[in-house]
């Protein structure tokens, strides 16, 4: 039985390991945050659409970059920050390079047809 429970808790461990050298993508970051919730591909809802975000944001990704690090201003809706603004904290703890993911998953997203 014990050496059940260890083999588990090594393949356990291994899966782990392996999700976090792989990294969450951008997506999924997205998704998990609940950013998805207010912004939709190609539509505005509670929040613009990332097709709407990425436009202006074109070539200003490292703009986009500060932006989410709580570093910029809001260009896309300022008058209405005050609903974002309180998103930003939860992604307040991500490392450099998810935020990366998810600033190419946002300038990006608007390729899908849907
Ligand atoms: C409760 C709804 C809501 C949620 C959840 C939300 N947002 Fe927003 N977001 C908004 C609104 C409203 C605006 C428009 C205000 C603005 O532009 O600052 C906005 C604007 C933005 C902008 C454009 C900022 C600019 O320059 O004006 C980005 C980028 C953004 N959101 C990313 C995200 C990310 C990433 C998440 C997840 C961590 C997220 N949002 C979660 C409502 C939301």
């Amino acid at each position: 039985m014990k050496k059940i429970i260890f083999g588990l808790s090594l393949v356990a461990t291994i899966l782990i390991v392996n999700a976090n050298a792989q990294g969450e993508s951008g997506k999924t970051i997205f998704e998990t945050k609940g950013c998805a919730l207010c912004h939709k591909n190609h539509m505005d809802t509670i929040g613009p659409s990332l097709k709407k975000i990425s436009t202006a944001y074109m070539g200003k990704e490292t703009s986009l970059l500060s932006y989410l690090k709580g570093q910029g201003e809001a260009i896309v809706d300022p008058a209405r920050a005050s609903v974002m603004n309180p998103q930003l904290v939860k992604i307040s703890s991500l490392i450099d390079e998810d935020v990366k993911k998810l600033v190419e998953y946002i300038v990006s997203a608007t390729e899908a047809q849907y």
